[in-house]
């Protein structure tokens, strides 16, 4: 995976969660390793289901969580106050039993997996779950670098498909990152799909360059605000570029934090 936690971003989180009155339910949606999930858990407000796709993926991330909330606070009682669920959330039946039942949902580096009408879905799902007026959407969408050629790209397409290439000069023991990178993006073709990442070497004119590729649904602010309508209002923006991720980090990221409306 090779994400880890934000503090900027968890912070917004993990607050909100700890300002909550006790045993309030939230969701981790797209768990990865449950890195948020442990984070809510020791709060010791909130009771979270952690949803994850990947069968393999989920079965770490539900012994990571139990390890680590057993660690740090034994006086949770992790039975009572996690769910763990495998499969895609986005077809998950809710019956009316759930209507307004949830404060929260975290749904981090996620949507950049998911077109339009996916994240239509997921809208429509946290809508219906959320308590009016109340429920948090927490949402934060991987997204490329920006820089002239991307800028370019962007307000001739809009939000949708990218495909993106940096190329990052290597020094020559090949262990290092020289100078600034280049960065090329265009549509990607058929066969390059949403989630598609590839990295290699390539020797020109006897140098070394790293070369990362990679595909995604990109959203701005705009894209974020038209998707999820009259039922949420954003409240915070968080624009994050590589270097307030981390050392190796080659993309940027934009966090929203979104309030349910009342109907
Ligand atoms: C890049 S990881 C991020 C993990 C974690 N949220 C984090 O911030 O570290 C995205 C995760 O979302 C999961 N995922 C993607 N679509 C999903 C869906 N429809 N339902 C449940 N999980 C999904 C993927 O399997 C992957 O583990």
């Amino acid at each position: 995976m090779g994400f880890f936690p934000i503090a900027l971003v968890q912070k917004e989180l993990l607050t909100f969660c700890a300002s909550q009155p006790s045993r309030k339910r939230f969701m981790d949606v797209g768990a990865g390793q449950g890195s948020d999930t442990v984070g809510m858990l020791l709060t010791g407000k909130t009771h979270v289901t952690a949803y994850e796709l990947q069968k393999a993926q989920f079965e770490e991330m539900q012994a990571r969580v139990k390890t680590l909330v057993k660690e740090v606070s034994p006086e949770l009682t992790i039975e009572t106050i996690a769910r763990f669920r495998s499969g895609d959330f986005l077809t998950v039946k809710f019956t009316g039993a759930f209507e307004g039942g949830y404060t929260g949902i975290n749904l981090n580096k996620v949507a950049h997996f998911w077109d339009d009408a996916q994240l239509g879905a997921f809208v429509g799902k946290a809508a219906f779950l959320f308590e009016q007026g109340v429920g948090r959407l927490f949402m934060t969408v991987v997204t490329p670098t920006p820089g002239d050629e991307f800028d370019r790209f962007a307000r001739a397409n809009d939000s949708g498909l990218v495909f993106f290439q940096r190329k990052d000069l290597l020094n020559s023991s090949l262990t290092g990152i020289l100078g600034t990178p280049t960065i090329t993006t265009r549509k990607p073709s058929a066969h390059e799909k949403p989630g598609h990442i590839y990295q290699t070497v390539k020797q020109v004119k006897a140098q070394n360059y790293l070369v990362t590729d990679r595909v995604m649904f990109y959203h701005t602010e705009a894209s974020l605000a038209r998707a999820l309508g009259d039922k949420f209002r954003i409240i915070k923006v968080i624009n994050l570029a590589p270097k307030d991720i981390g050392p190796d980090a080659f993309e940027s990221m934009l966090s929203i934090v979104a309030e349910r409306t009342d109907d």
